[in-house]
């Protein structure tokens, strides 16, 4: 179901029906001062100074990580309250403005609430597009596999943005756009979350068609066997384990004025990592059913971007097989040749991610990038560098790497600037072909990145994201919930924007 969401500018939000009403209050707050001001005080004296003596016992004083539930047992037309604390002040960018209504979806849905307000703080009013992508990104949950008492009764249907001030002309604009954004996010966090028995290669790719057609962006797929004719080797050698075929999924948005730039982004796809025949240990392997992360983001993010209709080319590719062991699976020791002509040694089938994403960036080269960005659940390694929440990013230049600093400072997504260092490529030697595909264990998410270099042609522009970590999520944090983010969407969404401007 959606979401609807409106903006109301009153300075009675205590007289709005609805299921539950959430207030942000900045650092340091004192409730019980009698001299406050603002909406705290108006709700606490419709409360009759019930609201205030809560949020003292609870010792809240608005810090980012506090939050007090509070019954309003009538008192005013909202079932309940909820306080969030918001932080100090100074921080209040795109990212911060989306975490607080998100943790306002979050208790939402914890409160089984189908109708909400938000009451906004001042200035938040003017910028509605982070708000409304924050109500989708929080009130997300993945539900579809449950039946009976496990499927949630109430879903959050209503979302009034209350505020004592005037809205911008554009306010409902700003909402549609946000409220797109979210919905895109959570698309690729859907194709995450879905088990490997429901998403495979060609489940991925009708998926994408589908929508494609509804969203009005074009599908192009090729198979297993088109793949192979294509000379797509490394992506074909990946995929033969599985009883599912390879797909590479081909989707573009061209704007209808004169496109200023065009952006080509590519995705990993593995359906699911079992490892191959260099299997994977059992513990946790489930897990690996995100390690399509990186496609799911190409869907989402062709979403998202027909929401916002940028005046700028985008293509989006993923690169989707199943790595399973099997009579006729790749293996260890093998030759394979690749789009790009270079021959690889296979040393480990689970470093599958960089064989199929090869051919995907060639390909993509192929289309003759300004920006060439890729995006891949691609190493162990990365995780041990920067922990679960922060993704590494790799570039070929500094203009490069300052353009997509900047997009990430709009985004806030948690990506941190790692270098290619030229010193490992000699890890990359093999003594039987061009390259083999795996270097030492230290320093594994960089000759990943290295490896992939090899495969961009003539590509100048080149971005490599290893998501590994942050694509999903043990608990939630930010405007993400628990399982896959859609961690990557936000940013190359503000790329293209700019690249629009
Ligand atoms: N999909 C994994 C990487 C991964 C690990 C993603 C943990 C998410 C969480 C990838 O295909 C893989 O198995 N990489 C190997 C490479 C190694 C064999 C060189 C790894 O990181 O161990
Ligand atoms: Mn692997
Ligand atoms: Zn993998």
């Amino acid at each position: 179901m959606s979401i609807k969401i409106t903006a109301r500018s009153t300075d009675k939000p205590h007289e709005i029906a609805v299921d539950l009403l959430v207030v942000g209050v900045w650092a340091p707050s004192s409730p019980a001062k009698k001299s406050a001001k603002g909406a705290l005080a108006t709700l606490d004296a419709a409360m009759g100074g019930a609201l205030s003596k809560v949020l003292e016992r609870e010792e809240f004083a608005g810090k980012a990580e506090q939050q007090v539930a509070v019954h309003t047992a009538g008192r005013i037309a909202a079932s309940k309250i909820v306080v969030l604390g918001l932080g100090s002040k100074d921080a209040s960018d795109a990212a911060h403005l989306r975490t607080f209504a998100a943790r306002a979806g979050r208790a939402a849905n914890a409160e089984r609430a189908t109708s909400a307000v938000i009451v906004l703080p001042e200035g938040f009013e003017s910028k509605l597009r982070p708000l409304a992508e924050g109500v989708e990104l929080g009130a997300y949950r993945f539900t579809r596999h449950f039946t009976g008492d496990r499927k949630p009764k109430a879903e959050l249907a209503e979302v009034v943005f209350a505020s004592e001030h005037k809205f911008a002309a554009d306010a409902k604009k700003q909402i549609e756009q946000g409220q797109g954004v979210g919905r895109g996010v959570n698309m690729a966090r859907d194709l995450s979350n879905e088990p490997p028995n429901v998403i495979f290669p060609k489940s991925i790719a009708d998926l994408a068609t589908h929508e494609g057609k509804k969203h009005g962006f074009k599908v192009t797929v090729f198979d297993d066997k088109e793949i192979e004719k294509r000379g797509m080797l490394l992506l074909h050698a990946v995929g033969r384990g599985s009883s599912h075929g390879p797909r590479l999924v081909h989707m573009s948005y061209v704007p209808s004025g004169k496109a200023k730039k065009r952006l080509v982004f590519v995705g990993k796809g593995i359906t699911f990592d079992s490892g191959g025949l260099s299997i994977k240990p059992a513990q946790g392997m489930g897990e690996m059913k995100h390690d399509m992360s990186g496609a799911a983001n190409m869907v989402g993010l062709m979403v998202a971007v027909a929401a916002v209709k940028p005046d700028v080319e985008v293509h989006a590719i993923m690169a989707c097989a199943e790595n399973m062991p099997d009579g006729n699976a790749y293996r260890p020791g093998d030759i394979w040749g690749s789009l790009d002509g270079k021959t690889v040694e296979i040393i480990n089938t689970d470093a599958e991610g960089r064989l199929v994403l090869a051919d995907a960036l060639t390909y993509a080269a192929g289309l003759e990038p300004d920006l060439l960005v890729d995006n891949a659940t691609l190493t162990g390694a990365c995780v041990v560098a920067l922990g679960m929440t922060w993704s590494a990013f790799y570039v070929t230049n500094e203009d490069t790497r300052a353009k997509f600093a900047s997009a990430l400072k709009e985004s806030g997504e948690q990506m941190w600037h790692m270098p290619l260092v030229d010193e490992y490529k000699d890890q990359l030697k093999s003594d039987c072909a061009d390259l083999k595909h795996t270097g030492e264990r230290w320093g594994g998410s960089i000759t990943a990145g290295l490896f992939l270099r090899e495969f961009i042609g003539k590509t100048k522009n080149w971005v490599h994201c290893d998501i590994a970590g942050p694509s999903a999520a043990d608990r939630p944090s930010g405007w993400n919930v628990k399982g896959a983010t859609g961690h990557g969407v936000l940013t190359f969404l503000s790329l293209i924007e700019r690249s629009a401007k």
